[in-house]
């Protein structure tokens, strides 16, 4: 993408806005209703019709799943009008089960970069670590134990370990982690879904009130963290869960020769990026979406790298019948 002031990137952030708000409410219709296709179907549908009134050409490297299994919004699939080719990540609903059970922190995500920018990445776990702006390089370390992350930490922010919270996905593959951590004298948020936002939130510790991310989750939302964290700053690394001949036949596929590597965020998310989030449900950063008798209020918030700009957009819609 051109950088800089009247670059693409610039002109793109605002207009990706009314990609994500649009999926948020079609999302929110379904809230709290126990379903979560329906839910996810709406989203990506209303994110598809939006995303091809763009001036660009992009092509989804991260998106519902593979052609066979998604209908809509499937890896490879071109959008847009015509324009400059871009690379586009998304989940139309990220936290399809917290938004079917009305529960905190599901969101409509994309991230939009140059062609070849983003990671093409295989729909596996990630092992995933990840802190906030600030921190020297080095703080903390996907393979160092969790206990040795904690205390680098905290020693870098000048605070005691009691006083670092981390934030995990609530599953039984964390068990050991989640002992490790309190072991080490740290506190716990543990959520139910949604690791995008998870890793999002341990970038503004003093309002969410996490420190740092750990665990593992999906290397899409991985991909679509890490072009957060480009804008806002902070560090991440995560490595590709391939455990089984089958997934690393997939990565094969997509173009992944080191099973191994340990990705930055850089390297997930190279050059001028920008990243929307509107959320579906309230969270600790965004609001979900309000359905008044008259307007909808939607809230959103779009980074952009190059100028590592955070918009918070608070939008009023009274075109009811559009979205
Ligand atoms: P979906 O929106 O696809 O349901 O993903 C929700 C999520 O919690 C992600 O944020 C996370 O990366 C992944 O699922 C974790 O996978 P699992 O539920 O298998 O542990």
């Amino acid at each position: 993408m051109t950088r800089g002031a009247g670059g693409l990137d610039r002109i793109l952030a605002m207009e990706i806005v009314r990609v994500t708000e649009r999926a948020a409410v079609a999302a929110a219709r379904f809230r709290g209703r126990g379903d979560e296709k329906a839910a996810d179907q709406a989203a990506t549908s209303a994110m598809r019709q939006e995303l091809d009134k763009l001036p660009i050409r992009g092509t989804v490297v991260i998106g519902e799943g593979e052609q066979d299994e998604a209908p809509a919004l499937y890896v490879g699939e071109t959008l847009g009008k015509s324009g400059p080719e871009v690379d586009i990540a998304l989940d139309a609903l990220e936290g399809t089960t917290v938004c079917a059970k009305n529960l905190p922190n599901a969101l409509s995500v994309i991230a939009v970069a140059a062609k070849g920018s983003l990671l093409f990445a295989p729909n596996v776990y990630m092992q995933k670590i990840a802190i906030g702006p600030g921190y020297p390089a080095g703080t903390v370390d996907i393979d160092a134990p969790p206990k040795e992350n904690i205390e680098n930490l905290a020693k870098a922010k000048g605070v005691p370990v009691g006083e670092i919270t981390a934030c995990i996905l609530d599953r039984p593959r964390h068990a050991r982690l989640i002992e490790s951590v309190r072991k080490a004298g740290a506190a716990i948020k543990l959520i139910g879904d949604g690791d995008v936002a998870g890793i999002i939130h341990a970038t503004e510790p003093g309002e969410t009130g996490i420190d740092i991310y750990l665990g593992s989750g999906g290397a899409p939302e991985g991909v679509l963290a890490a072009a957060a964290l480009r804008c806002i700053g902070g560090q991440m690394q995560g490595r590709l869960i391939l455990d089984t001949p089958e997934k690393k036949a997939r990565a094969d596929r997509m173009g992944i020769i080191d099973f191994e590597r340990i990705y930055s965020a850089e390297d997930m998310a190279r050059g001028d990026v920008i990243f929307a989030a509107t959320g579906v449900t309230d969270g600790n950063l965004l609001a979900g979406v309000r359905f008044g008798r008259d307007v909808i209020t939607t809230d959103t918030i779009v980074l952009r790298s190059s100028s590592r700009t955070v918009r918070e957009i608070r939008a009023r819609h009274r075109d009811l019948e559009r979205l």
